[in-house]
């Protein structure tokens, strides 16, 4: 079956959600991996429950980027990844894994790119004012959250909205998204045209 590692740096609640759907048998793909730089994130005690492997690194073991990604990539290959989800992994990415994973690596932000990109998206929106934000699912490219957008879910700030509230909305309707568009990568229906994507219906 189609095989993912997920790569995340904290809380874990879309790492959660993946492994939620992948246990219904809605996910049509098999979470092999977590990758993880903070050996304290609870994502990492959530795999462990799972009996999902971990591979942890800390990157200041390491001169630079590339080296660590090396070492990642040894072992996406050794355990035959196939796709390669970001869920809340804060780090920019080299094209040591971006190159061999061209077309085979998304992202899921919090705001409706390209609006808000990088750290705290959801307070950026509250902060600029906008009136609609939401979540963006696309495929990396090596910028920071710059690549194809695959999938996005708009939701109206309400008036008055605090920051925890539209983050729990957003958290919502990120762990409806991803795993739908996992799924829907592990049935082959997303074909990538230079930034265009298109999502093929089911037959
Ligand atoms: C998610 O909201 C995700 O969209 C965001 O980090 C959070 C991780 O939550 N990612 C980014 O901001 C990437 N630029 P989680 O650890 O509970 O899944």
């Amino acid at each position: 079956s189609y095989r993912i590692a997920v790569f995340a740096s904290g809380t874990g609640s879309n790492f959660q959600a993946l492994l939620d759907a992948q246990r219904k048998g809605s996910l049509q793909a098999e979470i092999v991996l977590l990758v993880s730089d903070k050996p304290n994130a609870p994502v990492v005690e959530r795999a462990r429950n799972a009996g999902i492997e971990v591979f942890l690194f800390q990157p200041k073991d390491y001169n630079q980027r590339e080296d660590y990604e090396r070492e990642i990539l040894s072992q996406l290959e050794a355990r035959g990844v196939d796709l390669i989800v970001l869920a809340g992994y804060m780090r920019l990415l080299t094209s040591v894994l971006v190159a061999p994973y061209s077309g085979r690596m998304i992202n899921i932000h919090p705001s409706l790119l390209p609006a808000f990109a990088g750290k705290n998206a959801i307070g950026q929106a509250l902060e600029y004012g906008v009136k609609v934000t939401g979540v963006t699912v696309h495929f990396v490219d090596g910028g920071m959250d710059t690549g194809p957008v695959i999938a996005q879910t708009a939701l109206d700030i309400q008036p008055g909205e605090e920051e925890a509230a539209l983050t729990e909305r957003i958290h919502a309707a990120e762990q409806q998204l991803y795993p739908a568009v996992v799924s829907w990568f592990a049935q082959g229906r997303i074909i990538l045209e230079g930034r265009q994507v298109t999502v093929l219906p089911l037959r």
